[in-house]
């Protein structure tokens, strides 16, 4: 039976999708994966399967139209397969207003109900904003994980976050927990940056993961050119990522 994960937070260009991404790449070598992208600017389709959001016929829209993911599927590879987005998911919450009472917010959970036991991991990666998306994608989720950029506006953002958790849990879904705050995109040397991470780690203690990724150019490039390890650099730069996955397995595999 997957565990499902979803990566949100009501703020842009956090690193959101880079880290859906990755991390479903670092799991599919050892797990089967299925990711799932929920918001309509399709980044994580363009990364995870090189092809531009506009060549998919069948994106989620079309799963939750139809309540199933049949012929949505793409295959990238045995272990890592992607549900891709487009500007389709603009209609998704016309969708979900025009659908049974019942079924509402729980449209995606329903959805995904029938291949969960096919995958060890279903990964999605939220909008960055409270759109229905993001709603769907927690009534879905069994955990989630938020991030936390370095920069002073980050703590609002993940307070509004931490709410927006709550509420989706005593409404729609209340085993979902909060898998833990990763720090992304942290300059290393930048004092601003360590006197955040420090607050955030007294504020929210064994919440926050010890692995934290740094800014690195490679990680950068990955976001066009797609994932790859085949070089010593490669997989420098993903030395830090396979640390958090490490960490995001144990907190959610042993819980
Ligand atoms: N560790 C990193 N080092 C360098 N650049 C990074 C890193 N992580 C993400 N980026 C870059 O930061 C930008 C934003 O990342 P990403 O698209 O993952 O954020 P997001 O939170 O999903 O954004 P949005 O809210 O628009 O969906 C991208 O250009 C990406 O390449
Ligand atoms: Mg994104």
């Amino acid at each position: 039976m997957a565990i499902v994960i979803s990566f949100g937070l009501q703020k842009g260009g956090v690193g959101k999708t880079t880290t859906t991404a990755i991390t479903a790449f670092i799991l599919s070598k050892t797990k089967k994966v299925l990711a799932v992208d929920l918001d309509g600017q399709g980044n994580l389709t363009r990364m995870l399967t090189g092809k531009s959001k506009n060549s998919f016929e069948k994106t989620i829209y079309d799963v939750l139209k139809a309540v199933n993911t049949d012929n949505c599927i793409t295959v990238i590879t045995d272990t890592l397969h992607v549900i891709a987005a487009n500007d389709d998911a603009s209609k998704i919450p016309g969708l979900v207003s025009s659908s049974k009472e019942k079924q509402r917010l729980h449209l995606l959970k329903l959805s995904i109900e029938s291949i969960q036991e096919e995958y060890d991991y279903i990964l999605m990666d939220l909008p960055p904003a409270l759109a229905e998306q993001t709603l769907l994608g927690l009534t879905a989720s069994d955990y989630t994980v938020t991030m936390l950029q370095t920069d002073p506006f980050a703590f609002h953002a993940l307070d509004d976050y931490l709410e927006t958790c709550q509420i989706v849990k005593e409404a729609y879904n209340p085993k979902m927990k909060l898998a833990g705050i990763l720090s992304v995109l942290l300059n290393s040397r930048a004092s601003l940056d360590q006197s955040i991470l420090r607050k955030v780690r007294d504020d929210y203690e064994e919440l926050v993961f010890n692995s934290v990724v740094k800014r690195q150019a490679r990680i950068k490039e990955f976001t066009i050119t797609g994932i790859s390890d085949r070089t010593k650099a490669d997989r420098k730069a993903l030395t830090e990522y396979t640390h958090f996955v490490e960490e995001l397995i144990e907190r959610v595999e042993k819980s």
